[in-house]
């Protein structure tokens, strides 16, 4: 019998208090709460935007306990995706006290845990079981990845064959957890093929030919990129053949373009400024006209910008607002100077983006910008059809107006008090590109050119 002590007092393992934070594989664990949330009604991956069908097949891979590979292009969600999993793992287990990889108190697997079980006296403690994060790294080596021999511990006057000597490396770190190695491709093939034999046979396979077995539970999550982007190498077959992939491609529409740039673009920026609907729909269609190829670009994209694109791109947008003193985003805080000047969306976009023939990436810049204002000041033209022919009419007989005067013109503007000045410009802007009637002057001001 083993006396198993917690906060320094003596406890049953098995009461019904403690039973269940023990002794459970982690993918148990996970199962239950999934179902548990799904019975709720609730995502368990709410921070993911859209990607409805990648969710649903990441449940059933789940459920069924199977190792996740996300592929995708990069900067579409693969390691927000893997993070969210954390949220299924349960809030506190039960481990051997002091343990370096949380060891189940009734089956350990780690030398030192195995032998206070031998001895009969096992102290336990709550842990939140881990999500340990792994950067696929060429570099990389078996000590970091699976474990080694501690040289600091022998100098300490440890024997070699003491528990004490073995440090476990980030994947044994894992246990009772989540390993997530981020671009498996790159981790380099002799240690994938160790990560294969140590999920699959639960042992690993020394240099010098030794088996050891290491009884690991974990829940293996990994992503890369699609074969050959970018010079990623592959990963091997055996351990592709162990894992449900799941592609992670672009969002699918502007609304979510744009929702993913809203929640993740600087919170603090976002409190101080309005970004409206109108400037959000163009700043988020520049990077999907960039992925499309529906647009006036001098050459082909070779990379194109990711959500990580579109997000920066609204926070320098919405820097500029804040510098300005604007209330919501203007069209001149797309730019620096200059009656159209697009280096705050260029300055979002360039290291993110590469044209096949590294054309000038200023005008690439600019013929997206100016593509993704013409649709939306379509959309604004044909939905607000009596509000801009009022304006129309009203240009023409005042000769110029300024949107930063925007009080006579409130009956038009159906907006808050903040979006007004910022509604009324895209409104002038909308009757230079679809009507052609009107000419942008300088920030905010518009005159009357004949048609
Ligand atoms: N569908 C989405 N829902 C919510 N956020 C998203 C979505 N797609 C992208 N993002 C956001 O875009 C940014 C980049 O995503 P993430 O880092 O997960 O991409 P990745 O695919 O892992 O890229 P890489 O291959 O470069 O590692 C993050 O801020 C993330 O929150
Ligand atoms: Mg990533």
């Amino acid at each position: 019998m083993t006396t198993y002590i917690l906060n320094g007092k003596e406890v049953d393992i098995w009461s019904e208090e403690l039973s269940r934070y023990h002794s459970r594989s982690i993918v148990d664990y996970v199962r239950e709460n999934l179902l548990e949330l799904e019975e709720r009604g609730v995502d368990p991956f709410s921070e993911i935007v859209g990607k409805e069908r990648e969710k649903e097949l990441l449940k059933n891979a789940l459920l069924s306990g199977s190792s996740i590979l996300f592929r995708g292009r990069k900067g579409y969600g693969k390691t927000t995706f893997a993070k969210t999993i954390a949220r299924l793992l349960p809030e506190r287990i039960l481990a051997v006290k002091g343990c370096k990889i949380n060891d189940d108190p009734v089956n350990p697997v780690c030398f030192s845990c195995k032998k206070k079980l031998e001895d009969g006296v096992i102290e336990l403690e709550w842990v939140k079981p881990r999500f340990v994060r792994i950067c696929g790294d060429p570099m990389m080596t078996t000590r970091q990845l699976i474990g080694g021999i501690s040289l600091q511990k022998l100098r300490e006057g440890y024997d070699l064959d003491s528990p004490e000597v073995f440090t476990p490396g980030r994947i044994l770190k894992a246990n009772r957890g989540i390993a997530y190695v981020d671009e498996l491709g790159a981790v380099p093939s002799a240690l994938q093929t160790l990560l294969h034999e140590l999920l699959e046979e639960k042992q690993v396979t020394t240099p010098e030919g030794d088996i050891v077995p290491m009884k690991i539970d974990v829940i293996f999550v990994a992503s890369t990129n699609p074969a050959n982007y970018r010079g990623v190498s592959d990963i091997k077959e055996p351990l592709l053949d162990r894992m449900e992939e799941i592609e992670i491609g672009p969002p699918k529409s502007v609304e979510e373009e744009v929702e993913i740039a809203i929640k993740n673009s600087n919170s603090w920026l976002r409190e101080a400024v309005v970004m409206p609907e109108w400037h959000a729909r163009t700043l988020a269609r520049v990077a999907m006209l960039a992925r499309s190829g529906e647009t006036r670009l001098p050459d082909r994209v070779e990379v194109e910008p990711s959500c990580r694109a579109t997000i920066k791109v609204f926070d320098h947008v919405m820097a500029s607002a804040v510098r300005r003193r604007h209330r919501a985003v203007m069209i001149s805080d797309y730019g620096v100077s200059g009656v159209y000047d697009f280096s705050n969306v260029a300055l979002g976009l360039k290291g993110r983006m590469k044209l096949e023939l590294h054309s000038n990436l200023d005008e690439a810049v600019n013929a997206l910008v100016n593509d993704a204002l013409e649709i939306t000041c379509s959309e604004v033209f044909s939905k607000m059809q009596t509000e801009v022919s009022k304006l129309a009419s009203e240009l023409g007989r005042r000769g110029e107006i300024n949107a930063y005067d925007y009080r006579e013109f409130d009956e038009i503007l159906p907006v808050s008090e903040e979006e007004k000045a910022s509604a009324l410009e895209f409104m002038l802007e909308t009757l230079v590109r679809c009507v052609g009637m009107a000419e942008r002057v300088e920030d905010g001001v518009y005159v009357f050119s004949e048609l």
